[in-house]
């Protein structure tokens, strides 16, 4: 089974948001990546809840929310009416497991996000709580950024506890993906690629081609 494709909104051409829908939707998206960002948990503001919303009722493309939020049990049942995937940080101040077992509750797909620079291990207690589990590979707040090679080596320890355990959880990367990372993220053991940068612009149907070939 291919890898499956998250392309980052964060990239997209906001002017142009409904073409872009209609675009990402004739490329037959996996799901669409959602970067919320409140300039707390990390030093950039992106977009909320009215932009979700209005996405959720123009598109079926399931939606896969990345919260970038400090404290951010604190909106589950807000994001939760529109996302299809609902992650937040590990790093970002509330109870995993409660905050975990709330989304499901919620009716969403739970999942656990790591910053670069917590290890894979730390999270292993929680993976049966996650339907996916995200590795960032660049520092979480900006596209556009150099993809961190120490990523794969959480990938792998992932996918290897994952396995052993017989656990159903996915695992998602997201950050400095392009031609040339793509193929080593998909080596190492994901099964969703997020790419912002790369994918968005004119060359979305040949670069979602690539990724799927690989
Ligand atoms: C960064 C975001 C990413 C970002 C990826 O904090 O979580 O989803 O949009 O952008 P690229 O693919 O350009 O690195
Ligand atoms: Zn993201």
């Amino acid at each position: 089974m291919s890898v499956k494709i998250s392309p980052s909104l964060l990239s997209a051409d906001f002017i142009n948001l409904e073409s872009e829908l209609r675009k990402l939707e004739e490329n037959k998206t996996d799901m669409l990546h959602f970067d919320i960002m409140d300039g707390v948990f990390v030093p950039n503001i992106s977009f909320a809840n009215p932009i979700l919303k209005q996405v959720k009722a123009n598109t079926d493309i399931p939606l896969d929310v990345h919260l970038m939020i400090d404290r951010p049990h604190r909106y589950i049942k807000e994001f939760a009416k529109s996302a299809d995937f609902l992650g937040f940080h590990f790093e970002a101040g509330s109870p995993v497991a409660g905050t975990l077992k709330e989304i499901r509750e919620c009716g969403c797909k739970s999942c656990l996000t790591i910053k670069p620079k917590t290890k894979a291990e730390e999270i292993f207690e929680f993976l049966p709580l996650c339907d996916m589990v995200l590795v960032m590979s660049v520092e979480p707040g900006f596209g556009g950024q150099a993809f961190m090679p120490e990523s794969l080596e959480k990938v792998k320890a992932l996918r290897a506890e994952i396995d052993k355990n017989g656990y159903n959880t996915i695992i998602e990367i997201d950050g400095g993906i392009n031609s040339e990372t793509a193929p080593l993220a998909v080596e190492a053991g994901v099964d969703v690629i997020v790419a912002g940068s790369f994918l968005f612009g004119d060359k979305m149907a040949e670069r979602m081609n690539f990724i799927r070939s690989l």
